[in-house]
């Protein structure tokens, strides 16, 4: 990946969290405006996330609505307060619980009917995905589901260490900048990559630049290709 290991990784995953924690009043205004974006809505309605549902970096809750057109309850888990602050004033629904934790820390204390994970895999470093992955494998009933969405978009000014690292650069309109991690997964090789860890998710591209998965552990789901 050409990025980092141990300490240095931690360092790059705090400023990655910093970046957001900037970020959150403006969040919602930077959406990316391309093509395929409807697909994902239309494709998380179709898989209907029912029952208890984990939001993984939940953000400014930008899914959590559309989670709770299905959802019995929503947890929603995500390291910045300020995108939690937001996320809250948006949503004042009993069924919702907010949790801020760190990601590659916290252990979920209970188990889920689904966990969502919504533009948040692309900034898992591989070095971590596997231990990502474990994590989520924790949060779910045996016969759980997983529903991602993301995009592997990546401007070629963002390629600070060029196009085969991970390691990119965001900027903010007041012009400080930060280095966050873009994974620009392609879904065959995300379907691979997970399946040999053990999921059956199939990956579907959009028109666009997103891409989306469902599908859940390997012994209950059967690919959907
Ligand atoms: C690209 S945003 C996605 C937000 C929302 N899910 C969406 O689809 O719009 C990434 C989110 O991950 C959160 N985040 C960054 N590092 C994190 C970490 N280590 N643990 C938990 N959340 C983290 C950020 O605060 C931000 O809300």
């Amino acid at each position: 990946m050409g990025s980092a290991d141990g300490g240095e990784l931690d360092r790059l995953l705090e400023e990655q969290v910093t970046y957001y924690r900037s970020l959150a009043p403006d969040y919602l205004d930077r959406g990316l405006d391309l093509p395929g974006g409807q697909e994902l809505t239309e494709a998380l309605e179709a898989f209907r996330p029912t029952g208890s549902v984990l939001e993984l970096a939940c953000g400014p809750g930008t899914w959590t609505r559309q989670l709770l057109r299905h959802a019995a309850d929503v947890t929603a888990v995500d390291a910045s307060p300020e995108m939690l602050a937001i996320a809250a004033a948006r949503m004042s629904d009993h069924r919702v619980r907010f949790i801020q934790a760190d990601l590659f820390t916290w252990m979920p204390d209970r188990r889920y009917d689904v966990v969502f994970i919504g533009f948040w895999l692309s900034h898992v470093p591989l070095e971590r995905f596997e231990s990502f992955w474990a994590m989520v494998a924790g949060c779910l009933e045996d016969d759980g589901r997983v529903f991602f969405a993301d995009d592997a978009y990546r401007t070629p000014d963002e390629l600070i260490e060029g196009p085969s690292s991970a390691v990119i650069r965001r900027r903010l309109d007041d012009g400080t900048s930060y280095r966050i991690v873009k994974v620009p997964h392609r879904p065959a090789d995300l379907h691979e990559r997970l399946r040999r860890l053990g999921w059956n998710i199939a990956v579907t591209a959009t028109s666009g630049p997103f891409y989306w998965g469902a599908g859940g552990r390997d012994s209950v789901h059967q690919a959907q290709h």
